[in-house]
Protein backbone atom coordinates (compact mmCIF):
# COMPACT_ATOMS: atom_id res chain seq x y z
CA UNK A 1 0.00 0.00 0.00
CA UNK A 2 1.01 3.50 -0.34
CA UNK A 3 1.63 5.46 2.56
CA UNK A 4 0.36 9.22 2.34
CA UNK A 5 2.86 12.06 3.20
CA UNK A 6 3.08 13.47 6.51
CA UNK A 7 2.06 17.29 7.01
CA UNK A 8 5.45 18.73 5.94
CA UNK A 9 3.78 20.91 3.04
CA UNK A 10 3.12 23.86 4.76
CA UNK A 11 6.80 25.35 4.59
CA UNK A 12 6.98 24.68 0.93
CA UNK A 13 3.56 26.60 -0.07
CA UNK A 14 5.03 28.97 -3.20
CA UNK A 15 4.67 32.75 -3.22
CA UNK A 16 1.03 34.28 -3.84
CA UNK A 17 1.83 34.87 -7.77
CA UNK A 18 3.17 31.64 -8.27
CA UNK A 19 -0.04 29.81 -6.54
CA UNK A 20 -2.30 32.35 -8.24
CA UNK A 21 -0.87 30.87 -11.79
CA UNK A 22 -1.21 27.40 -10.97
CA UNK A 23 -4.91 27.84 -10.31
CA UNK A 24 -5.26 29.52 -13.83
CA UNK A 25 -4.39 26.50 -15.04
CA UNK A 26 -5.85 23.57 -12.61
CA UNK A 27 -7.92 22.10 -15.35
CA UNK A 28 -4.85 21.29 -17.98
CA UNK A 29 -2.58 20.23 -14.74
CA UNK A 30 -4.82 17.97 -12.86
CA UNK A 31 -2.44 14.98 -11.86
CA UNK A 32 -4.75 12.53 -11.37
CA UNK A 33 -8.21 11.71 -13.28
CA UNK A 34 -10.93 11.22 -10.34
CA UNK A 35 -11.19 7.26 -11.56
CA UNK A 36 -7.44 7.14 -10.59
CA UNK A 37 -7.76 8.97 -7.22
CA UNK A 38 -11.04 6.39 -6.62
CA UNK A 39 -8.49 3.38 -7.50
CA UNK A 40 -5.54 4.16 -5.39
CA UNK A 41 -7.94 5.18 -2.32
CA UNK A 42 -9.77 1.65 -2.43
CA UNK A 43 -6.52 -0.35 -2.37
CA UNK A 44 -5.91 0.82 0.93
CA UNK A 45 -8.15 -1.62 2.05
CA UNK A 46 -6.26 -4.74 2.23
CA UNK A 47 -9.08 -6.91 1.35
CA UNK A 48 -9.52 -5.25 -1.77
CA UNK A 49 -9.71 -7.85 -4.16
CA UNK A 50 -8.23 -7.53 -8.21
CA UNK A 51 -11.38 -7.35 -9.44
CA UNK A 52 -12.84 -4.40 -7.82
CA UNK A 53 -9.80 -2.51 -8.37
CA UNK A 54 -10.23 -3.12 -12.11
CA UNK A 55 -13.72 -2.36 -12.18
CA UNK A 56 -12.93 1.19 -10.74
CA UNK A 57 -10.63 1.94 -13.05
CA UNK A 58 -12.23 0.36 -16.35
CA UNK A 59 -14.78 3.43 -15.71
CA UNK A 60 -12.23 5.56 -17.21
CA UNK A 61 -11.47 4.00 -20.76
CA UNK A 62 -8.93 6.63 -21.24
CA UNK A 63 -7.00 5.99 -18.29
CA UNK A 64 -7.23 2.03 -19.09
CA UNK A 65 -5.64 2.50 -22.29
CA UNK A 66 -2.56 4.73 -20.75
CA UNK A 67 -2.20 1.84 -18.30
CA UNK A 68 -2.20 -1.12 -21.16
CA UNK A 69 0.11 1.40 -23.00
CA UNK A 70 2.69 1.80 -20.60
CA UNK A 71 2.22 -2.27 -19.55
CA UNK A 72 3.13 -3.13 -23.48
CA UNK A 73 5.82 -0.50 -23.61
CA UNK A 74 9.71 -1.02 -22.96
CA UNK A 75 9.15 -0.19 -18.95
CA UNK A 76 8.32 -4.03 -18.82
CA UNK A 77 8.75 -5.15 -22.68
CA UNK A 78 5.41 -8.43 -22.36
CA UNK A 79 6.36 -11.46 -24.09
CA UNK A 80 3.38 -11.34 -25.25
CA UNK A 81 1.15 -8.38 -25.28
CA UNK A 82 -0.99 -7.55 -22.07
CA UNK A 83 -4.82 -6.65 -23.48
CA UNK A 84 -6.52 -6.70 -20.50
CA UNK A 85 -6.42 -4.96 -17.18
CA UNK A 86 -7.08 -7.72 -15.01
CA UNK A 87 -4.12 -9.59 -16.47
CA UNK A 88 -2.26 -6.83 -16.44
CA UNK A 89 -2.72 -6.64 -12.59
CA UNK A 90 -1.75 -10.45 -11.76
CA UNK A 91 1.25 -10.12 -13.98
CA UNK A 92 2.50 -7.26 -13.04
CA UNK A 93 1.19 -7.26 -9.60
CA UNK A 94 -0.95 -5.41 -7.32
CA UNK A 95 1.22 -2.87 -5.34
CA UNK A 96 3.08 -2.10 -9.13
CA UNK A 97 -0.22 -1.54 -10.80
CA UNK A 98 -0.96 1.26 -8.17
CA UNK A 99 2.19 3.11 -9.42
CA UNK A 100 1.53 2.24 -12.82
CA UNK A 101 -1.75 4.45 -12.55
CA UNK A 102 0.54 7.18 -11.01
CA UNK A 103 2.83 7.17 -14.24
CA UNK A 104 0.46 6.43 -16.82
CA UNK A 105 -1.29 9.64 -15.40
CA UNK A 106 1.40 11.68 -15.55
CA UNK A 107 2.63 10.52 -18.75
CA UNK A 108 -0.27 11.50 -19.83
CA UNK A 109 -1.02 15.07 -18.78
CA UNK A 110 2.94 15.44 -20.08
CA UNK A 111 1.29 15.13 -23.30
CA UNK A 112 -1.55 17.19 -23.49
CA UNK A 113 0.34 19.78 -20.86
CA UNK A 114 0.51 23.06 -23.62
CA UNK A 115 3.55 25.45 -23.31
CA UNK A 116 4.32 28.24 -25.50
CA UNK A 117 7.66 27.17 -26.26
CA UNK A 118 7.11 23.21 -26.84
CA UNK A 119 10.57 22.19 -27.38
CA UNK A 120 10.83 23.06 -23.21
CA UNK A 121 8.20 20.27 -22.83
CA UNK A 122 9.52 17.51 -25.40
CA UNK A 123 13.11 18.39 -23.37
CA UNK A 124 12.01 17.70 -20.07
CA UNK A 125 9.45 15.13 -21.14
CA UNK A 126 12.57 13.20 -22.50
CA UNK A 127 15.04 13.97 -19.78
CA UNK A 128 12.15 12.53 -16.87
CA UNK A 129 11.72 9.55 -18.91
CA UNK A 130 15.00 8.78 -19.28
CA UNK A 131 15.73 9.17 -15.66
CA UNK A 132 12.48 7.42 -14.92
CA UNK A 133 14.09 4.29 -17.25
CA UNK A 134 17.26 4.50 -16.24
CA UNK A 135 16.28 4.38 -12.49
CA UNK A 136 14.14 0.99 -13.35
CA UNK A 137 16.99 -0.84 -14.77
CA UNK A 138 19.14 0.14 -11.97
CA UNK A 139 16.67 -1.50 -9.78
CA UNK A 140 16.50 -4.50 -11.93
CA UNK A 141 20.10 -5.02 -12.55
CA UNK A 142 21.11 -4.93 -9.03
CA UNK A 143 18.04 -6.35 -7.20
CA UNK A 144 17.69 -2.64 -4.72
CA UNK A 145 13.73 -3.87 -4.27
CA UNK A 146 11.25 -1.23 -5.53
CA UNK A 147 8.15 -2.44 -7.12
CA UNK A 148 7.30 0.51 -9.72
CA UNK A 149 7.78 4.13 -7.26
CA UNK A 150 11.52 4.06 -8.72
CA UNK A 151 9.57 4.54 -12.45
CA UNK A 152 7.10 7.25 -10.85
CA UNK A 153 9.86 8.85 -9.23
CA UNK A 154 11.77 9.44 -12.13
CA UNK A 155 8.79 10.47 -14.29
CA UNK A 156 7.80 13.34 -11.65
CA UNK A 157 11.67 13.87 -9.88
CA UNK A 158 11.31 17.03 -12.44
CA UNK A 159 8.11 18.00 -12.48
CA UNK A 160 8.83 21.58 -10.68
CA UNK A 161 10.68 22.39 -13.88
CA UNK A 162 7.73 22.08 -15.84
CA UNK A 163 5.13 23.87 -13.82
CA UNK A 164 7.94 26.81 -13.58
CA UNK A 165 7.54 26.81 -17.23
CA UNK A 166 3.81 26.44 -17.65
CA UNK A 167 3.30 29.70 -15.04
CA UNK A 168 5.93 31.50 -16.04
CA UNK A 169 7.38 31.13 -19.32
CA UNK A 170 9.56 33.89 -19.85
CA UNK A 171 11.54 33.67 -16.17
CA UNK A 172 11.96 30.05 -16.87
CA UNK A 173 14.09 30.76 -19.61
CA UNK A 174 16.13 32.58 -17.95
CA UNK A 175 17.19 30.63 -14.97
CA UNK A 176 17.21 27.21 -16.90
CA UNK A 177 18.88 27.20 -20.13
CA UNK A 178 17.88 23.29 -20.46
CA UNK A 179 21.91 22.57 -21.02
CA UNK A 180 21.12 19.55 -18.77
CA UNK A 181 22.94 20.66 -15.66
CA UNK A 182 21.87 20.84 -12.57
CA UNK A 183 23.78 22.17 -10.70
CA UNK A 184 22.97 24.07 -7.41
CA UNK A 185 22.72 27.40 -8.93
CA UNK A 186 20.19 26.44 -10.83
CA UNK A 187 18.32 25.72 -7.55
CA UNK A 188 19.73 29.25 -6.64
CA UNK A 189 18.52 31.06 -9.62
CA UNK A 190 14.97 29.52 -9.57
CA UNK A 191 14.80 30.50 -5.92
CA UNK A 192 16.09 34.22 -6.51
CA UNK A 193 13.48 34.59 -9.47
CA UNK A 194 10.43 33.11 -8.55
CA UNK A 195 10.68 32.79 -4.07
CA UNK A 196 10.81 28.99 -4.77
CA UNK A 197 13.02 26.05 -6.64
CA UNK A 198 11.80 23.51 -8.53
CA UNK A 199 12.31 21.08 -5.69
CA UNK A 200 9.88 22.45 -3.24
CA UNK A 201 7.36 23.39 -6.08
CA UNK A 202 6.91 19.88 -7.21
CA UNK A 203 7.06 18.56 -4.26
CA UNK A 204 4.34 21.04 -2.58
CA UNK A 205 2.13 20.57 -5.83
CA UNK A 206 2.34 16.89 -5.84
CA UNK A 207 1.25 16.56 -2.16
CA UNK A 208 -1.74 18.97 -3.11
CA UNK A 209 -2.70 16.84 -6.16
CA UNK A 210 -2.64 13.71 -3.72
CA UNK A 211 -0.14 12.22 -5.46
CA UNK A 212 0.72 9.91 -2.09
CA UNK A 213 4.51 9.74 -0.69
CA UNK A 214 7.59 8.47 -1.27
CA UNK A 215 6.94 11.08 -4.65
CA UNK A 216 6.70 14.30 -3.14
CA UNK A 217 9.71 13.25 -0.58
CA UNK A 218 11.57 11.81 -3.61
CA UNK A 219 11.00 14.85 -5.28
CA UNK A 220 11.93 17.74 -2.66
CA UNK A 221 14.98 15.94 -1.76
CA UNK A 222 16.09 14.94 -5.15
CA UNK A 223 19.24 17.37 -5.41
CA UNK A 224 20.33 16.09 -1.84
CA UNK A 225 19.23 12.66 -0.87
CA UNK A 226 22.12 12.81 1.73
CA UNK A 227 19.48 14.96 3.55
CA UNK A 228 16.11 12.76 3.02
CA UNK A 229 15.10 11.83 6.36
CA UNK A 230 13.11 9.34 5.04
CA UNK A 231 13.01 6.77 1.23
CA UNK A 232 16.73 7.92 1.30
CA UNK A 233 17.74 5.24 -1.13
CA UNK A 234 14.83 5.07 -3.23
CA UNK A 235 15.84 9.25 -3.22
CA UNK A 236 19.47 8.00 -3.55
CA UNK A 237 18.46 6.08 -6.85
CA UNK A 238 16.76 8.91 -8.31
CA UNK A 239 19.71 10.92 -7.78
CA UNK A 240 21.87 9.26 -9.32
CA UNK A 241 19.67 8.08 -12.39
CA UNK A 242 19.29 11.73 -12.63
CA UNK A 243 22.90 13.16 -12.62
CA UNK A 244 23.42 9.92 -15.44
CA UNK A 245 20.96 10.61 -17.53
CA UNK A 246 21.76 14.72 -17.75
CA UNK A 247 25.85 13.70 -18.20
CA UNK A 248 24.37 11.62 -21.18
CA UNK A 249 21.88 13.88 -22.78
CA UNK A 250 24.76 16.73 -22.34
CA UNK A 251 27.99 15.04 -23.17
CA UNK A 252 26.92 11.76 -24.68
CA UNK A 253 29.55 9.25 -24.74
CA UNK A 254 31.96 11.40 -23.88
CA UNK A 255 30.40 11.13 -20.50
CA UNK A 256 32.68 8.19 -19.94
CA UNK A 257 36.07 9.40 -20.82
CA UNK A 258 36.13 10.90 -17.18
CA UNK A 259 33.66 9.46 -15.73
CA UNK A 260 33.37 9.63 -11.51
CA UNK A 261 30.62 7.55 -9.82
CA UNK A 262 27.57 9.48 -8.07
CA UNK A 263 28.43 10.22 -4.67
CA UNK A 264 24.61 9.07 -4.38
CA UNK A 265 25.96 5.81 -4.97
CA UNK A 266 27.16 5.09 -1.42
CA UNK A 267 23.92 5.85 -0.06
CA UNK A 268 22.33 2.86 -2.34
CA UNK A 269 23.91 0.02 -1.23
CA UNK A 270 26.95 -1.49 1.31
CA UNK A 271 29.95 -1.75 -0.53
CA UNK A 272 32.78 -2.31 1.91
CA UNK A 273 34.97 -3.58 -0.31
CA UNK A 274 33.77 -1.62 -3.63
CA UNK A 275 32.60 -4.32 -5.42
CA UNK A 276 29.18 -2.66 -6.15
CA UNK A 277 30.76 0.63 -7.29
CA UNK A 278 33.00 -1.46 -9.65
CA UNK A 279 30.12 -3.22 -10.73
CA UNK A 280 27.74 -0.47 -11.45
CA UNK A 281 30.67 1.18 -13.94
CA UNK A 282 30.87 -1.68 -15.98
CA UNK A 283 26.87 -1.95 -16.87
CA UNK A 284 25.97 1.87 -16.46
CA UNK A 285 26.55 2.41 -19.81
CA UNK A 286 24.05 0.07 -21.46
CA UNK A 287 21.61 0.41 -19.01
CA UNK A 288 21.87 4.23 -20.06
CA UNK A 289 21.95 3.83 -23.99
CA UNK A 290 18.89 1.72 -23.43
CA UNK A 291 16.72 3.76 -21.35
CA UNK A 292 17.66 7.16 -23.79
CA UNK A 293 16.70 4.71 -26.65
CA UNK A 294 13.76 3.43 -25.21
CA UNK A 295 12.39 6.89 -23.42
CA UNK A 296 13.03 8.47 -27.25
CA UNK A 297 10.65 5.56 -28.72
CA UNK A 298 8.05 5.92 -25.81
CA UNK A 299 7.73 9.30 -26.41
CA UNK A 300 7.54 9.01 -30.56
CA UNK A 301 4.61 6.07 -29.74
CA UNK A 302 2.76 9.05 -27.76
FE1 LIG B 1 16.04 18.42 -10.55
FE1 LIG C 1 16.54 16.08 -13.51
Amino acid sequence: MIATMPDVDANLKPPAKIVQALKKRVGQLQMLPVVAQEALQIVKDPQCSISQFTNVVKRDVKLTGDILEMANSALYCPVTPIVDLNRCVMRIGFRECQYLILSASVASLMHRVTMTQEWVRENLWLHSFTTALLSTRINRAFHLGFQGEEFTAGLLHDFGRLLIAVVDPETFLKVDPLGYDESPALLDREFDAIGTDHCRLGAWFTHSQQIPNPIPSVILNHHQPELAEEHQRLTALIAVADQLANDWQRLGDRMLEEFTPPSALSLLADDENGAFVASFTEVFPTLLAESHRDAEAMMAAK
